[in-house]
């Protein structure tokens, strides 16, 4: 049986107001709470460090799921493990070591994880499947909430689902999830679903938008 979770991504939480809203998201039956990690290089924009996931962690017991978008990332992961974090996802775009920063992360004793950018062909992680607990397969390129999910990611999901051969690895979908997306979503193969401003941006509030999502997959 598939467990499906949903992730809420707190790049689009209201930062004055994160322990509250993170609090919101936990009542109201968020899986894991997804920390994107944006350095202004790999991606545009700077969010958050590690503070970010220390300050967190007294709060929760869900899994705090580190999404980090930053060039040598390797640099950084133990940091991240200390403050708290369960899963380091890093960029295969960013990672010319990637087999080595896969076994990093697992030796510190936190889940290992790779993201693939929209241009980047799921077959370049053939080689490290066997070494990760977690998959995002970007569905909006990275760096910005709020952007229009790219429905033509979907056959690298089934694909990628399909080499698993039935392993327990999360397929996490990143990017323009919403109450309708999240359905082709699943349907490809994908069972993590990080969604921001369908849920921190809802006019209906936090929990209503969480039942939403829950809802549409079932
Ligand atoms: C994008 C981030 C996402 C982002 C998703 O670079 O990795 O996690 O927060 O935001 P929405 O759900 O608004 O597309
Ligand atoms: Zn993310």
């Amino acid at each position: 049986m598939t467990l499906y979770k949903i992730a809420p991504s707190i790049l689009s939480a209201d930062f004055a107001q994160l322990g509250i809203q993170v609090k919101k998201a936990i009542e109201h039956g968020a899986d894991q709470i997804h920390i994107d990690v944006m350095d202004g290089r790999f991606v545009p924009n700077i969010s958050m460090g590690a503070l970010v996931v220390s300050a967190l962690r007294p709060h929760t017991t869900l899994p705090l799921d580190v999404h980090l978008m930053i060039v040598e990332p390797e640099r950084h992961i133990e940091s991240f493990a200390k403050a708290g974090a369960d899963i380091i996802t890093v960029h295969l775009e960013a990672s010319p070591n990637l087999h080595r920063t896969l076994q990093y992360i697992r030796d510190l004793g936190v889940k290992s994880g790779v993201a693939i950018n929209p241009h980047t062909p799921a077959d370049h992680i053939a080689e490290v499947l066997h070494m990760v607990d977690n998959i995002i397969v970007m569905t909006v390129n990275p760096g910005f909430g709020g952007q229009a999910f790219l429905p033509e990611m979907m056959p690298k999901v089934t694909l990628l689902r399909e080499r698993l051969q039935g392993r327990n690895v999360d397929i996490t979908v990143d990017g323009g999830i919403d109450d309708e997306t999240i359905a082709v979503a699943k349907d490809a193969g994908a069972n993590v679903f990080v969604a921001g401003s369908a849920i921190f941006n809802a006019p209906e509030g936090i929990g209503q938008a969480l039942s939403r999502l829950k809802s549409a997959i079932g």
